[in-house]
């Protein structure tokens, strides 16, 4: 059997799909395991939730180093003292350097909470509602240095309901959320292993 891949993941805050990432990655036959959880934020809740689940856990500030360029090596550092070989960006809300994503470019993913190429940045729900759209959705794709650049690896759907507001359509779809990342990431994985 092929061994598991080993995934580090990146949070800034709640941490939900990182949680949905460890839970999946519990089961026997999930082809990730994760090694390591990392923050931008000491307050980040998810960091909470890492450490129960036994996971080692790093907090990279900007602050603590003389810019980004060095903060990302930092945090390369630590990625490879924990021999990761797959990066997964879960809520982390900072713009990683050119150099990072180069160092880690085709194994390194992110989800979006919408339907890209629709709704790059932040507000992503609030956008959709006022654009009148009838579905919405997340995205987990490939990081490139350009904000939510890079090929779409899977997409989830969900419909606009009469009434939706910002938080209602944010729940709906993160819901999604926890069910695309880790069958996306289990999908690269596995492509990743499969003889060409
Ligand atoms: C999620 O909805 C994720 O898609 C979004 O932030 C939320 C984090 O929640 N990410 C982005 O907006 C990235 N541009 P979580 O911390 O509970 O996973």
């Amino acid at each position: 059997m092929t061994a598991k891949a080993r995934v580090a993941i990146l949070i800034s805050g709640r941490g939900s799909n990182m949680e949905a990432l460890v839970r999946a990655s519990q089961a026997a036959d999930y082809p990730a395991q994760i090694v390591g959880v990392i923050s931008n934020r000491p307050d980040a809740k998810g960091l909470d939730f890492a450490r129960t689940q036994g996971l080692p856990t790093a907090v990279f500030q900007l602050k603590s180093y003389p810019d980004k360029v060095a903060t990302d090596a930092a945090i390369v550092s630590q990625l490879e003292a924990w021999r990761a070989e797959w990066v997964c960006l879960a809520g982390f809300m900072r713009v990683l350097s050119a150099d990072f994503t180069r160092r880690w470019w085709g194994r390194l993913i992110n989800i979006h909470p919408s339907l890209l190429p629709k709704y790059k940045g932040l507000d992503t729900h609030l956008r959709a509602l006022e654009a009148g759209e009838t579905e919405h959705g997340c995205t987990v794709h490939h990081v490139v240095p350009e904000i939510d650049e890079g090929p779409v690896i899977a997409q989830a759907r969900v419909p606009v309901l009469p009434g939706d507001t910002p938080d209602t359509l944010a729940n709906r779809v993160l819901i999604e959320e926890h069910k695309l990342y880790p069958e996306a990431l289990a999908m690269v994985i596995r492509e990743s292993q499969s003889p060409r």
